[in-house]
């Protein structure tokens, strides 16, 4: 009796032992806060092969999680709503655990060594406003599962080794008001679902040999500041109907920067031009075989600052309407095959500070009034 009697009250003793220990354990090491999200950030860790400037060694268990470097949690609930951890020279991948840090907001791995896959996982992070894995080496597709992240407003992929084509699910993302996929593999051209994001600010997709061409629908991106396509493998769509995205553009009356560079576009250049918006600030055309004459339509673009259509095959004069646009700094109209005069008027943009005129086959004096 008396033995069995102590045997129990020993076992009731060492059971809350135990339960005591674990739960100061649990209390010292993480404040009694989300275990899932340091399960996560360890994984994170784990899987990490090289930190060369120590940014993970305040990833220990002498801090709460929420204290270390580059983690920042919810006051209220200690939750990590922002990992930033850029220009910090991590090199590894990224694991599936990721997806559990579900209060995440910002992630913020721009200029580091990641690679492989961006796991499908990513796609439970429902919160998820800010994403930038931006200089990476992060390859395999743009996982389809992107498109759970409904909350999802800034997506840059820029400058990784991914492939394939943009998935069709991004069509669900519609607060995205900047995309950046500039500098990867990837193919299928643009899809025509990107119109329907009407909440688009900026579109760069540079540097990627994308095929395709641009489709109508971007017209209903009223929302449209930036777009940004230099397709590396050029166009391989038919001559006439390349250019029609440029009528599409007119409805982008916020439009400011339109840089469709070396993208073998091949046509006479649209007067349509003149009906892009006239906050147009950049216009950029660059290295394609656009012919026909430069339009007096362009005069309509009062907003230019830049205009830049080196590299093609323009012929006639350069319009004296040109002299309109006030707002003008730099004009690259070399290697083309522009005739005639420099026209007075060119003597009126009193901002300019950079003029290429070179490999034309132009004549004549060259106006006084550029003196101006
Ligand atoms: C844990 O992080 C703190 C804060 O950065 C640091 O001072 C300490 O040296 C780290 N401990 C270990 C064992 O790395
Ligand atoms: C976290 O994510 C992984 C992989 O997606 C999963 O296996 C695990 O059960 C999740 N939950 C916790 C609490 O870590
Ligand atoms: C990805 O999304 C599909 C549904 O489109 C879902 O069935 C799958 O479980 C998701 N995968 C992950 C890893 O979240
Ligand atoms: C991605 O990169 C990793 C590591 O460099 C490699 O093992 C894997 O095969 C690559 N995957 C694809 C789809 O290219
Ligand atoms: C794209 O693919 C080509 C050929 O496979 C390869 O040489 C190149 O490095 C890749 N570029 C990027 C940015 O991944
Ligand atoms: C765009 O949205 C409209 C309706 O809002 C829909 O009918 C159409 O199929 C969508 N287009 C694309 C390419 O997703
Ligand atoms: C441009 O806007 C007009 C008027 O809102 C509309 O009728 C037309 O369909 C739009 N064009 C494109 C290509 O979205
Ligand atoms: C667009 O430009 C063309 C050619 O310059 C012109 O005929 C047409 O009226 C313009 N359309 C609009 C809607 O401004
Ligand atoms: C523009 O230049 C022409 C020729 O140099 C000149 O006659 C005209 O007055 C100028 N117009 C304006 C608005 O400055």
């Amino acid at each position: 009796m008396v033995c069995s009697s102590s045997s129990s009250s020993v076992n009731f003793l060492f059971y809350s032992l135990v339960i005591f220990l674990t739960s100061t354990t649990i209390l010292a090491s993480y404040g009694g806060r989300n275990e899932t999200d340091h399960q996560a950030l360890l994984k994170i860790k784990l899987m990490i092969s090289q930190d060369p400037y120590g940014a993970l060694t305040s990833w220990n268990n002498s801090l709460h999680f929420c204290d270390w470097t580059g983690v920042t949690c919810g006051k209220r609930h200690r939750r990590v709503t922002s990992l930033d951890l850029m220009s910090q020279g991590l090199e590894g991948s990224l694991p599936l655990h990721l997806g559990n840090l579900s209060f995440l907001r910002w992630l913020y791995l721009f200029n580091n060594n990641f690679q492989g896959a961006i796991p499908h996982e990513l796609g439970r992070l429902s919160r998820l406003r800010f994403h930038n894995l931006e200089l990476n080496k992060f390859n395999g597709t743009i996982p389809h599962n992107i498109s759970s992240c409904s909350n999802l407003e800034v997506l840059d992929l820029s400058y990784n080794e991914l492939v394939g084509s943009m998935p069709k699910e991004m069509s669900f993302l519609s607060k995205l008001t900047f995309v950046s996929l500039g500098n990867n593999n990837l193919t299928g051209g643009i899809p025509p679902f990107f119109g329907n994001i009407t909440s688009m600010k900026v579109f760069d997709v540079v540097e990627n040999p994308l095929g395709g061409s641009i489709p109508d629908t971007l017209g209903r991106c009223k929302s449209l500041t930036e777009f940004y396509y230099r397709n590396i493998f050029g166009s391989d769509e038919g001559e006439a109907d390349e250019m029609k995205f440029i009528d599409t553009l007119k409805n982008c009356t916020r439009l400011e920067v339109l840089d469709i560079s070396y993208c073998n576009f091949h046509g006479v250049l649209p007067k349509s031009i003149g009906n892009l918006s006239n906050q147009l600030h950049y216009l950029i055309w660059e290295e394609d075989q656009l012919h026909g004459n430069l339009p007096t339509s362009i005069s309509n673009l009062v907003g230019l600052n830049f205009l830049l259509l080196h590299g093609n095959q323009i012929t006639g004069n350069i319009p004296s309407t040109i002299g309109n646009l006030q707002n003008l700094q730099v004009v690259y109209l070399g290697e083309n095959q522009l005739s005639g005069q420099i026209p007075d008027t060119m003597g009126n943009l009193s901002l300019l500070i950079t003029l290429y005129l070179y490999s034309n086959m132009l004549e004549g004096v060259i106006p006084s009034s550029l003196g101006n």
